[in-house]
């Protein structure tokens, strides 16, 4: 016998069959589904049981025979009976679900790039935002939609768009993914036949996401004035993959030469070029850059996210398409998912008309400028770039300096890690220019002075020190 059953606000499947078909009695059966709930954690700590009666009435049991296998759960120190407040799991040792819910360990000092402090989410902006959103949405809001998304978002992503990065963009051609990641695989689904360029060194989980699309990857070398498609031959590549604002990982800006010269190379080549603008809103020394998209909305696709200015939980991205691409890329958001989740979008949609998204963008700026003059601060003997803007900056290694490898094991050794040049390449090879890649947004404010501390120290007894010029 298989049941469902609700009482005391728990939902738990009991199977009774397997036992039975073994010749166990109900009794036992019963008793053996508990403890197995019990044990495996499904049936958490202080959960109150069904009544006696009515469980008796879900299984098809007498109440007699469960009354007898709670109290024999009750003897083996499963169960709870008080007087007056029913049965409740009691608090047994057991694999723990919840500890930790599966999530790796995180060293003391995370200085890995990557991601914001979600400590300093905006709870309060967002629940003010989703209870107005969700107050004033329409009925419709609440069915079946369309696969670009909620028109709310749309439009207040449109002026957000034009307003603060300079973007061409129309709500008809925006499309909101759940997820930058999202939106790479559906364009590896939906361009025409060919290559994916990518920056080397780039992301290695966006390389395997595009592969992951059935994609060959040719690599975009990157130098310091961003990426060079000097190389790029013109036939075959459908699209090239591109993080101007910021370089993810080396923190160069693309040059106004490589700006037109990428976009020259697309036109030739017939390819689109996808901006990745992850961390476009956070710049600290100059006016922003503009998006590139502004400059070629035809060849460019634009894509933003919420994965830095609010939280990676958030799952929001959007798209600015060049108008060929949109009917395509709607069948294939359909096919995915129909369309993404859509209470967080009204959500959002809230936070920027009423402008609580700029604020919380300003004050998370202001935050992450004092941590990376605090960064530069300590890091003053050795060369550092890409500190312009964003949440991480590279520190290249200089000749005769420890590998990367052997930094991160005595880096380890103080609780502390970081990325690496090398684990962002296409092919790493030997002699290839080394470096550290210094996330500065992960930990929480109260513990990121201890993080800088241990890399200055690691840094001190690691390597020769090289005052720095620009300052
Ligand atoms: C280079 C780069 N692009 C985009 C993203 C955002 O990805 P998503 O929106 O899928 O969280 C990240 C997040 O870490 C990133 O590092």
């Amino acid at each position: 016998m298989t049941n469902d059953w609700t009482t005391f606000g728990v939902d738990l499947h009991l199977d009774l069959s397997a036992g039975k078909a073994a010749g166990e009695g109900a009794r036992a059966a019963l008793e053996r589904s508990l403890r197995e709930a019990v044990r495996s954690g499904r049936l958490a700590t202080g959960t109150p049981l069904p009544a006696t009666r009515a469980l008796a009435g879900e299984l098809g049991l007498s109440r007699g025979t469960v009354t007898a296998a709670y109290e024999q759960l009750a003897a083996e120190g499963y169960l709870i009976a008080r007087h007056g407040s029913g049965t409740r799991v009691a608090d047994v040792a057991r694999p723990e679900r919840r500890a930790g819910r599966g999530e790796p360990a995180r060293p003391r000092h995370d200085l890995r790039p990557g991601t914001p402090d979600v400590g300093s989410f905006p709870v309060a902006a967002w629940l003010r935002a989703a209870r107005r959103a969700l107050a004033d949405a329409p009925p419709a809001a609440f069915g079946y939609g369309d696969p670009r998304g909620r028109p709310e978002l749309r439009a207040a992503l449109a002026d957000y768009l034009g307003r603060v990065r300079g973007a061409d963009a129309a709500p008809g051609r925006i499309l909101i993914a759940s997820g930058y990641v999202q939106a790479l695989g559906l364009l590896a689904r939906v361009l025409p036949p060919g290559a994916f360029a990518m920056e080397d060194p780039g992301l290695p989980f966006h390389r395997e996401a595009v592969r992951h699309a059935g994609r060959e990857i040719v690599p975009l070398p990157v130098d310091a004035s961003g990426a060079d498609p000097s190389a790029l031959p013109t036939t075959g590549i459908a699209a090239a993959v591109l993080t101007p604002a910021h370089q993810y990982p080396t923190g160069v800006t693309l040059h106004a030469e490589r700006r037109r010269a990428l976009v020259a190379w697309a036109r030739a080549a017939g390819a689109v070029l996808l901006e990745d603008d992850y961390d476009g809103e956070f710049r600290y020394d100059r006016q922003p850059v503009g998006a590139l998209q502004g400059t070629a909305p035809d060849q460019v696709v634009y894509a933003g996210t919420a994965a830095k200015t609010l939280a990676p939980a958030v799952r929001l991205a959007w798209l600015v398409l060049p108008s060929r691409l949109v009917e395509p890329m709607i069948r294939a958001k359909r096919y995915a998912d129909f369309q993404t989740e859509a209470l967080g979008q009204l959500t959002l949609a809230e936070l920027l008309t009423s402008h609580a998204y700029d604020r919380h963008v300003r004050t998370s700026r202001a935050r992450y400028r004092r941590r990376r003059d605090l960064l530069l601060t300590a890091l003053a003997d050795h060369p550092v770039e890409g500190i312009a803007a964003g949440q991480h900056v590279l520190l290249p290694l200089p000749p005769g300096a420890p590998p990367e490898s052997v930094l991160l094991q005595r880096a380890a050794a103080r609780g502390l890690t970081f990325g690496t040049l090398t684990e962002h390449r296409h092919q790493p090879a030997p002699g290839d220019p080394q470096g550290l890649v210094l996330g500065y947004g992960t930990p929480r404010d109260a513990a990121f002075p201890g993080a800088v501390a241990a890399l200055r120290e690691l840094l001190g007894a690691e390597l020769p020190p090289v005052p720095r010029l620009d300052r």
